[in-house]
């Protein structure tokens, strides 16, 4: 099926179908094995994301991390929350990524968590293994426009 959206085709021979949207509650990190690869998919308001399983501090297990906001740059004695639903903050020292490209939150973390392209094709959800590059970010996106 080609994209209804305008953008580049979609490698259907690498698009995994893994379920129905409604086996993915909102905010729940859900894992799932690929080919042998272990990777988290989440449903959050914004959209659903697929993140590699392991964090590029030290290794922890990442879909066991939280799903959240994070802190907006923002004036002295000012606090703003912001970004809900598309963060995804590390289990074990709590540094803070994106969901959309992998990049920690204020550059803090050198490597990138790997994301993958995520497709809502009716009711079901469709992940591309293929990792995401710096600068591709894509929301997740629905085939049905
Ligand atoms: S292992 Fe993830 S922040 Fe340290």
């Amino acid at each position: 099926m080609a994209p209804t959206d305008g953008s580049a085709a979609w490698d259907d021979a690498s698009m995994h179908q893994i379920g129905h949207i409604d086996d993915f509650p909102i905010g729940l990190v859900i894992k799932i094995t690929i080919e042998d690869r272990i990777i988290g998919v989440v449903r959050t308001l914004q959209g659903i994301y697929a993140f590699g399983s392991l964090c590029p501090h030290q290794g922890a297990p990442m879909c066991s991390g939280i799903v959240t906001g994070t802190m907006l740059a923002s004036q002295r004695n000012q606090y703003i929350y912001g970004l809900d639903g598309l963060i995804l903050q590390c289990p074990w020292h709590g540094y803070e990524f994106h969901l959309d490209s992998g990049r920690s939150v204020g550059g803090v973390v050198r490597g990138r968590l790997p994301v993958y392209e995520t497709q809502l094709r009716g009711q079901e959800i469709y992940v591309q293994l293929t990792r995401l590059r710096a600068g591709s970010d894509r929301p997740a996106k629905s085939a049905d426009g």
